[in-house]
């Protein structure tokens, strides 16, 4: 069962071809973030018309990777949301269009199923049920993933998503665009203890809050500028990544324990962070629960997720009666199917 899977949700044009749901036989991602760091952030109209230039040359790269023709293949799958509107159009567009041309049944998937399934590619799966860490440019959700198509939000952020304060955060400190990997690498040099900044709702159920540790590391640099201090950045990066690591620490465990579900699944652009690797590896080892990491390359968006995520559709639907209209839902929930 061979599918080709497309993501077009944000700034990552992704094809990817993969066999019975997680072997990898091409993986392409074409990134467009030279392009939006010139603006400090994704600017949607550029994203679509990128990804209208790239699709079908990625579509002809993922085939030569994986050795086939369109013929040889079984299905094809795409992001339908969440997403940018204009981006997702590029990508189902195009998974349409080959479908019905091909005559091969087309599954849409959940852009959020697909960061979870991600650790479906590894070897040494996920077995329901598990509690699904989402964290990503847009979401910050601890899910309870009772099996393939049951899923209950158990804690959700009330404003931002952990990927968006890492994002402010450096755009703030002039550290480029996306926040992420230039906030992380800072921080290895800095000092975590430099600075204390709020662990909001902490001690509150499941819900996360990111927006006024963001608030506070803004202000917190505007007053050192004010009284003419210097600004170490490094240190201000690694005391907001320890504070961000505590909230998602003690949060996981909560979940887990009230839960009585001794197995965690990371999932998102968040978990290629190292700090944020290595953290969660020494608290599920002390608590004994399992934990499953996707591969650096699986955790910001590709489409083998996508591709895995959708062959487990695909067993349970068949896609028998072909439904070519897809419509792309940028506001999708983690428990659409
Ligand atoms: O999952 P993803 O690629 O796209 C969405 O679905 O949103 O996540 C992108 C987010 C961005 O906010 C980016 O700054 C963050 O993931 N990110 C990281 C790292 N790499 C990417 N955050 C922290 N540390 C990283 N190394
Ligand atoms: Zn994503």
């Amino acid at each position: 069962m061979k599918i080709l899977a497309i993501e077009s949700s944000c700034d990552e044009t992704a094809t990817a071809i993969i066999e019975n749901g997680n072997k990898v036989l091409a993986n392409i991602v074409a990134t467009q973030i030279q392009k939006h760091r010139l603006f400090g952030g994704v600017v949607p109209e550029i994203a679509s018309r990128m990804h209208a230039e790239k699709i079908n040359f990625l579509i002809d790269k993922a085939l030569e990777e994986a050795q086939m023709d369109l013929k040889s293949l079984d299905a094809i799958a795409v992001t339908y949301g969440p997403g940018l509107e204009g981006s997702l159009l590029i990508g189902v567009t195009a998974a349409k269009t080959l479908a019905k041309l091909l005559k091969k049944p087309l599954i849409p998937v959940n852009h959020l199923h697909g960061h979870i399934y991600a650790s479906f590619l590894e070897e040494r799966k996920p077995t329901f049920p598990f509690i699904a860490l989402l964290i990503s440019g847009g979401h910050t959700q601890l899910v309870l993933v009772k099996n393939h198509f049951e899923m209950e939000i158990l804690g959700t952020t009330r404003d931002d998503a952990v990927g968006e304060a890492f994002d402010k955060v450096a755009r703030f400190l002039d550290l480029g665009y996306p926040g992420g990997p230039v906030v992380e690498s800072a921080a290895t040099t800095g000092n975590e203890k430099a600075y204390h900044f709020p662990r909001a709702l902490i001690k509150e159920k499941l819900d996360f809050s990111f927006s006024g540790l963001k608030t506070a590391v803004i202000q917190k640099i505007l007053k050192e500028k004010k009284e003419h201090k210097q600004i170490n950045t490094a240190d201000v990066c690694a005391s907001f990544q320890k504070c961000v690591i505590d909230i998602l620490l003690t949060k996981s465990l909560r979940a887990c324990e009230t839960h009585q579900v001794h197995k965690l699944v990371l999932a998102g652009g968040v978990v290629a962070n190292k700090a944020i690797r290595a953290a969660f590896t020494g608290m599920t080892e002390e608590n004994n629960i399992e934990l499953f990491i996707p591969e650096f390359k699986f955790c910001t968006d590709n489409a083998a997720m996508i591709g895995a995520a959708a062959f487990v559709h695909y067993q349970k639907f068949k896609f028998k009666k072909k439904n070519y209209m897809v419509k792309v839902n940028p506001n999708l929930s983690v428990l659409c199917n």
